[in-house]
């Protein structure tokens, strides 16, 4: 499928510092003075929220509802944020997409690939490039343990290799792999070599 202009992704581990990237990258294109705007997955809309509930352990979803929520809070934020933004010729960066859903959600019940392709059935449109941050899940952990937040039910080791090893199985050939450990200067440089603006 064609890859749509003007839509970045960026993926990674929980600790991988994709969150600040993203922003970072955000900060630079607008001392550019280029139209840029980011957003997240889950979204701020009652379906994240929802998300955000399973994320947290206040409630449990089967495998099969987990994908179906995750896919019904992307057509909300493809509708209220990512197109209207890419219509308005916005560069969007936006921190997880179906690749966390396909890495995240696999399992004894559906491999990372059937739930890829779960996604681009609906005709969720692939991004132009993903920035993919690498890091290896111990460091991952000790990052998160550093951190002042409430912990996510995927914050463990065996988790996070898990979900590490479903990101080398799905993620496509316009990913962009960056070493998570280079510094918070140098990354956001290294994203903007490869955007175009
Ligand atoms: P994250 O992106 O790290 O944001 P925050 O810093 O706000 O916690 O956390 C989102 C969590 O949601 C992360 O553990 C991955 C998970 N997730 C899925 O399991 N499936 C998905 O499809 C998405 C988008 C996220």
């Amino acid at each position: 499928m064609a890859h749509t202009p003007g839509f970045y992704v960026f993926e990674g581990l929980d600790g991988s510092g994709k969150s600040s990237l993203t922003v970072r990258v955000l900060d630079l294109l607008s001392s550019k003075h280029v139209p840029a705007i980011c957003f997240a997955e889950p979204t701020r809309y009652e379906s994240g929220l929802y998300l955000r509930k399973f994320l947290s352990g206040e409630i449990e979803l089967t495998p099969e509802k987990q994908i179906e929520a995750f896919l019904s809070d992307r057509e909300v934020s493809l509708q209220k944020n990512i197109l209207p933004s890419l219509s308005e010729k916005k560069i969007v960066l936006l921190d997880r997409y179906m690749y966390s859903t396909a890495a995240y959600q696999s399992g004894e019940n559906f491999s990372a690939k059937e739930i890829l392709q779960k996604n681009l059935d609906r005709g969720f449109p692939e991004p132009e490039l993903i920035f993919y941050l690498e890091i290896e899940p111990e460091d991952a952990l000790a990052r998160l343990k550093g951190r002042d937040t409430t912990k996510d039910r995927f914050e463990t080791i065996s988790a996070l290799k898990k979900i590490k090893n479903a990101y080398e199985e799905i993620l496509p050939e316009n990913t962009i792999r960056l070493n998570a450990k280079l510094s918070p200067e140098e990354l956001p440089k290294l994203v903007l070599e490869k955007i175009r603006y």
